[in-house]
């Protein structure tokens, strides 16, 4: 700014000289009014620097604080962060554990099955014992009763038959005496038969018939062989059949004119012999050739290898017997 040539300022109205309120220094000075309004547009701008000063201070101040509220705040997040991130850790070692508390669970789970399985399967084998255990006492009872049924049925049959026997006893049963049957079965050996009397009505005069006793020729027969029912007379008789060996003189055929005859291959002779006592025409030839014992040649034989009938030559029996090879070679 030049001082040189004043000019007025815009905002300067030139003022009246005719104005008697006004010193005319005033007019005659305007550089030292001009310094004034410098000065004061010195403070002026002084004050605003200031001003600009103090209010980037204050604004640094206050972004400073700001700057220091964020960081802080981020360390706060920061911290948080960690701390999420701990409890995240947290949570997953507890998810960890929990998986492996679930695991077991379920493994436990499997077992509580398993043991319930075989508890079931030995409930069932307990229940199948027992119905086999029932089933079985069960047939031992069925048993016990068959048993005690049976029991009963012998003790009934046993006093039948005491009962039975007493009256046996007291009818005297009697045998006839013993008849011969005039045929004889071979050698030695003859039917008789007898009837039974004194056999009260009613009675199973049979089987009666089948428990008494006699005595034939001096020998005690505990029975007969057979008990036959034969109608005679108007009633029914009771027959007693048995076979007698022994004793039987008309029974007993011998061999005689024993002969030897012809060799019979190497070592061996034909001795032939008539049977003698054949009681014709009741007994049977062959019974009793077959049945007829010899002793000949230092030798007992029960009968002939072969028996003939002859016709009016008899009953001829043949022994093939061995020899030395001097007789037959
Ligand atoms: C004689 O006995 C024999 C042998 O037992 C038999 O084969 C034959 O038929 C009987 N003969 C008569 C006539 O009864």
């Amino acid at each position: 700014m030049s001082y040189g040539r004043y000019t007025p300022p815009p905002c300067y109205t030139a003022p009246n000289a005719n104005s008697p309120l006004l010193p005319n220094e005033r007019l005659s000075s305007p550089p030292a009014s001009s310094n004034g309004i410098i000065r004061v547009i010195k403070w002026c701008f002084v004050v605003l620097v200031l001003g600009l000063v103090l209010f980037s201070w204050s604004r640094e101040q206050t972004i400073r604080a700001h700057q220091d509220a964020v960081s802080k705040r981020e360390q706060a997040v920061l911290i948080q962060e960690r701390a999420v991130a701990r409890r995240e850790e947290v949570v997953l070692h507890k998810e960890g554990s929990l998986f492996t508390l679930e695991v077991q669970l379920r493994q436990k789970e499997h077992a509580v099955r398993d043991s319930e399985d075989a508890v079931a399967r030995r409930e069932n084998a307990v229940y199948a014992q027992e119905r086999e255990v029932s089933r079985r006492e069960q047939a031992i009872s069925v048993r016990e009763r068959s048993v005690v049924y049976r029991e009963d049925t012998v003790r009934a049959r046993e006093e039948a038959m005491r009962a039975d026997d007493e009256r046996r006893i007291r009818a005297h049963l009697i045998w006839t005496d013993p008849v011969a049957e005039q045929r004889c079965l071979s050698y030695e050996k003859r039917m008789y038969h007898a009837e039974l009397q004194n056999v009260p009505e009613g009675e199973n005069a049979q089987k009666w018939c089948m428990q008494t006793s006699i005595n034939i020729h001096g020998i005690a027969y505990d029975h007969p062989d057979s008990c036959t029912m034969v109608q005679a007379d108007g009633g029914m008789k009771v027959i007693g059949h048995w076979t007698v060996t022994g004793n039987e003189p008309t029974c007993r055929t011998w061999w005689g004119n024993h002969e030897k005859k012809e060799c019979f291959g190497s070592h061996q002779r034909r001795v032939e012999a008539h049977l003698y006592n054949h009681q014709q025409p009741w007994d049977n030839w062959s019974e009793m050739c077959f049945s007829t014992p010899s002793d000949f040649a230092w030798q007992s034989f029960a009968h002939p290898d072969t028996c003939e009938n002859a016709g009016t030559g008899g009953i001829i029996g043949s022994w093939f017997i061995n020899v030395d090879t001097k007789e037959c070679p």
